[in-house]
């Protein structure tokens, strides 16, 4: 697990966006984790400006998004489908027919996330996945108590995870109750991984998680297993950390 501390969070999302554009750089075909919400909407700024001025293709790249809402269409402003499409995909190549979102609306959930996982499979598998963590220290929609080997399937959002996302929509009643979210299992078959968080407001949960014990009570912690683990904090996310990651 690689530790790494910028000062900003606009020096974060640089320094994330470069470390993906050199894996593209070296492998086009490059099949990439996506996360969504707050956290990644600087990398996916400074991606678009690699593109547009620095020629990074995504031509050849397959993505998978870790998790969406159950029963919001893709047209939802909330959706994760039409958060990726505003803020990532449509200012870049990537091949339409290579973007896999879990679809919320499938009309049977289990039957769409053991198709999901599949689709990893046919594609390779996850080359690197980047994740963002939760207050309460969740990954993916992998609230705590989830089980660390857990596969691509249905969850319920946690009190604290509804009352985060509420942010988002006019009210937390509208704050969908449930989710489709990779595993843990899942996400830890990726060959590498990209765990971002940036504030003091994730300070707590990145510590817990690489320096606390491994417990399926922080889903986080669990990337201390990985055998390509990388952790990019600005200072804030990193202002409770004690031991030796002050670099
Ligand atoms: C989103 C996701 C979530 C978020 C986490 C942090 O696809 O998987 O686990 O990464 O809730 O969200 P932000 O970045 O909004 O603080």
């Amino acid at each position: 697990m690689l530790v790494l501390i910028k000062e900003t969070y606009d020096d974060l999302s640089r320094h994330t966006a470069g470390m993906i554009a050199d894996r593209i750089r070296r492998k086009p075909d490059l099949v990439l984790g996506l996360a969504t919400g707050t956290t990644p909407l600087g990398l996916y700024r400074e991606l678009i400006r690699l593109h547009r001025n620095d020629g990074l293709s995504f031509a050849r790249v397959t993505t998978f998004n870790l998790d969406e809402y159950i029963g919001l269409p893709r047209t939802h402003p909330q959706s994760y489908y039409h958060f990726m499409q505003e803020n990532l995909f449509r200012h870049i190549d990537v091949d339409p027919t290579a973007i896999y979102i879990p679809d919320g609306m499938a009309p049977d959930i289990d039957a769409q996330c053991e198709w999901y996982e599949q689709q990893i499979v046919r594609r390779g598998g996850i080359d690197v996945q980047i994740l963002g963590i939760g207050a309460n220290g969740h990954i993916a929609f992998n609230e705590p108590g989830s089980s660390l080997g857990s596969r691509t399937r249905i969850k319920t959002l946690a009190d604290q995870t509804v009352k985060d996302n509420a942010r988002f929509f006019k009210t937390a009643d509208e704050v969908p109750k449930t989710a489709i979210t990779m595993g843990i299992g899942t996400i830890m078959e990726a060959r590498e991984v990209f765990l971002v968080a940036s504030g003091a407001g994730k300070a707590a949960a990145v510590k817990a998680a690489i320096e606390g014990p491994i417990t399926a009570m922080v889903p986080a912690s669990i990337i201390q297993m990985h055998r390509k683990a990388y952790v990019l904090l600005d200072r804030d996310a990193a202002s409770q950390l004690t031991h030796t990651f002050r670099g």
